[in-house]
């Protein structure tokens, strides 16, 4: 056998099969089992993709036990703290940081297009007061694409770019957009004169008539929980977008596709869950009641905020919105029943053998959703603003597919355990 093949027995017959090892830059080499059914007539078997590749990428990189985290090779943590949100979309994008220059056509280019067609907003109109955000949001991405129909057939790098930037312009104002409708709120237009975070921050909270005081801790803050959603790899809703991607569907659609896949509470969801659990926990004397439903393996009660399917030792991203959160509290003097509830809860569990052993850690969630309700952001908003982090990496992942030379559809198999075929009654 060669250094680079795998030889896997069938143990039924006796056969042999040999398959390519294919080497990583950095992290686990993988099979390759594009020929497994063709040669041993089975399918592999891998609910849940725990041990799949789904494809070749060069945008991100995750080491989930060293709790590492990498866009375009550069780490998270300094991403985080030395550079912006934009610096972060650029470099996801356009596979390099950019100079001074470039930031600052980028920055011009993302206000430029932060404004949607008017049409928008009677679609938006037509929606029930109390609609979720993130339902609006999704149905206002996917109308995009009648607005730029044209991004269906994209061929030359400056469509690509023009396709790109567009969305994340637009993303900012849709989801502020969303909110207002949902609360019957007037919308407030995009402001040319503030930066990306701020001004969304802006369309948010203020009011035609009254001026909004940002503070700078706040739009930092929130500007660094969009850096650290900006991109994760083959997450489900990256998944969702390359599947779409892979049909060779609308861009725009992929992206809702992605906000739906996104909004489920096991993924991006899980933010505002958290808030709605410490709630429902109501007080310090309680968590230990909730601690054991958590552990008690017939009780489907989960502690929200806290496991990843990557990271079992730490998630680097949580580590970063700790140190957030805890100036955040600081700075605007924050303190409340729930905040002890959150503390009380973390504690137990950074110690408990149940979660220890599971390596079930804070992960971004359960900071970001503390960090939101401090920035006075409302719950139904924190998926929408995981929305707006990640579009970035979405929009990269679509376009490094359809750049490919040539393009798999996404068409997994399955283990088929339902009836074999019956005869009809005659
Ligand atoms: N509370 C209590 N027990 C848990 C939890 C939890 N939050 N998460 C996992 N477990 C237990 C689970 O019961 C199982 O126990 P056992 O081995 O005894 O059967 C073990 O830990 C492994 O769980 P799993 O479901 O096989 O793990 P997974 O990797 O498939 O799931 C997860 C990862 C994030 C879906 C899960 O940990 C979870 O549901 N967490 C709560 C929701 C959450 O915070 N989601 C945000 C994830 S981070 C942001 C993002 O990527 O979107």
């Amino acid at each position: 056998m060669s250094k680079n093949t795998i030889t896997i027995i069938n143990n039924r017959d006796g056969k042999t099969y040999e398959f390519n090892i294919l080497d990583a830059t950095v992290g686990p080499s993988v099979v390759d089992i594009s020929s497994f059914y063709k040669e041993t007539g089975m399918f592999t078997y891998d609910e849940g993709y725990t041990s799949t590749a789904s494809c070749q990428s060069k945008i991100t990189y995750i080491d989930g036990d060293a709790g590492q985290l990498m866009y375009r090779g550069y780490d998270i943590s300094f991403m985080a703290k030395e550079k912006s949100f934009l610096d972060t979309a650029y470099l996801l994008i356009y596979g390099e940081l950019p100079s001074q220059d470039e930031l600052t056509d980028f920055k011009l280019e993302m206000q430029k297009r932060s404004f949607v067609h008017e049409g928008i907003k009677k679609l938006f109109d037509s929606f029930p007061d109390g609609a979720h955000p993130m339902a609006i949001l999704s149905a206002g991405v996917s109308a995009l694409a009648t607005f730029y129909f044209k991004h269906l057939e994209i061929t030359t790098a400056a469509e690509y770019q023009e396709m790109a930037n567009r969305i994340v312009a637009k993303i900012p104002t849709l989801a502020a957009f969303s909110y207002r409708y949902s609360n019957g709120l007037p919308i407030i237009y995009p402001d040319l004169n503030k930066g990306f975070t701020e001004n969304f921050l802006n369309m948010l909270r203020a009011y035609p008539h009254e001026y909004v005081e940002l503070k700078d801790v706040e739009i930092k803050a929130l500007d660094t929980i969009f850096t650290l959603h900006a991109d994760h790899e083959q997450n489900a809703s990256t998944t969702a977008v390359r599947n779409l991607a892979s049909t060779m569907a609308h861009p725009y659609a992929a992206i809702s596709a992605g906000i739906g896949a996104l909004w489920g509470r096991s993924h991006g969801g899980a933010n505002e869950s958290v808030i709605r659990q410490l709630e429902m926990i109501g007080s310090v004397d309680r968590v230990d009641e909730f601690i054991g439903k958590a552990k008690d393996k017939d009780d489907p009660f989960r502690l929200m905020g806290f496991g990843h399917r990557v990271y079992k030792n730490f998630d680097p991203r949580a580590t970063i919105l700790k140190e957030i959160r805890n100036e955040l509290m600081e700075e605007l003097g924050i303190s409340s029943e729930l905040v002890e509830v959150a503390n009380k809860i973390e504690q137990i569990a950074l110690s408990d053998e149940y979660f220890v052993s599971r390596g079930l850690y804070p992960n971004i969630d359960f900071y970001s959703g503390l960090i939101l309700q401090a920035l006075k952001i409302p719950k139904e908003m924190f998926a929408v603003v995981f929305v707006i982090g990640r579009t970035p990496g979405w929009i990269a992942q679509w376009s490094e597919l359809r750049q490919q030379k040539s393009i798999k559809i996404a068409r997994p198999r399955q283990l088929y355990v339902g009836s074999s075929e019956r005869t009809p009654n005659t």
